[in-house]
């Protein structure tokens, strides 16, 4: 049974025990009926996990009963140093047998306006639908120095209230265009586990965790699954300012 929070040594170890819960709930639903369903975080986080992923589980997942989106994308094109499909591809993709038409990646290189509207038909096209909107099996997040989750940004928390399920954004310091799934999306999904590591971020995530009153300035505070299950996966440098126990697979109390 998945404990909902927990800090681990390192990001390694994060990763390792991740990809063992991911795997697995890949292998409990019944994909006879749907195909399993994941939205892929972005940022160098999930490198860890993705390596994990294609080194480890290559040849035991049956991956071509998996499709794979994402939860934001940098406008780039897929080659971009920048882009998160890039990194997944290289990590994962290139590892595992899995049929092209499984990968959803959001167009980078298009035209944002008109990406952000394929893609949501996509997403409406290729998941199961609950609550009339794109349901998830499980959607994975980062959470930014400045409490963004996704690419929804300071300044952008109406993307946790919008009846959009896509937007574009404008990354708040570099300028950068971005598309990114909105909070209807986030929120309506089975499962949503963080994945936070570093020690910068260790403030946020306490006062999130913590539900300290300050904690509304940071988006990722609003991400609320309406029926799924939230989980936080730190390392202990992340974690480090949650509890006075000495950093190990500690199980957050909340
Ligand atoms: C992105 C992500 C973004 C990321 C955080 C954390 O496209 O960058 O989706 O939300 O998860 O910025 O990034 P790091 O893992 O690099 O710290």
């Amino acid at each position: 049974m998945l404990k909902n929070n927990k800090v681990f040594p390192t990001p390694q170890a994060l990763a390792e025990s991740l990809a063992f819960d991911l795997v697995n709930q890949i292998k409990n639903v019944d994909t006879s009926v749907n195909y399993f369903t994941i939205a892929l975080s972005g940022g160098s986080t999930p490198r860890f996990l993705f390596t994990v992923l294609g080194d480890l589980y290559a040849g035991t997942v049956p991956w071509d009963k998996v499709h794979f989106f994402w939860v934001d994308e940098r406008c780039v094109p897929p080659e971009d140093t920048e882009s998160n499909f890039r990194m997944a591809n290289e990590t994962l993709f290139t590892k595992i047998e899995i049929p092209e038409e499984n990968i959803h990646r959001i167009k980078g290189e298009a035209d944002p306006v008109k990406e952000a509207e394929r893609y949501s038909k996509e997403m409406l096209d290729f998941t199961v639908k609950k609550n009339r909107l794109p349901f998830f099996d499980i959607i994975l997040l980062g959470m930014g120095e400045d409490g963004h989750t996704a690419s929804i940004f300071p300044g952008y928390e109406h993307l946790f209230l919008t009846d959009k399920i896509c937007a574009v954004v404008v990354h708040p310091s570099t300028g950068q265009k971005r598309i990114t799934i909105t909070g209807l999306v986030i929120n309506n999904a089975a499962s949503v586990f963080f994945l936070v590591t570093g020690k910068n971020k260790a403030t946020i995530v306490n006062n999130i965790l913590r539900d300290h009153n300050d904690k509304k300035q940071f988006p990722a505070s609003f991400v609320k699954p309406t029926d799924g299950r939230l989980y936080w996966f730190l390392d202990a440098a992340a974690g480090s300012l949650i509890g006075n126990e000495k950093p190990g697979n500690k199980e957050i109390k909340k």
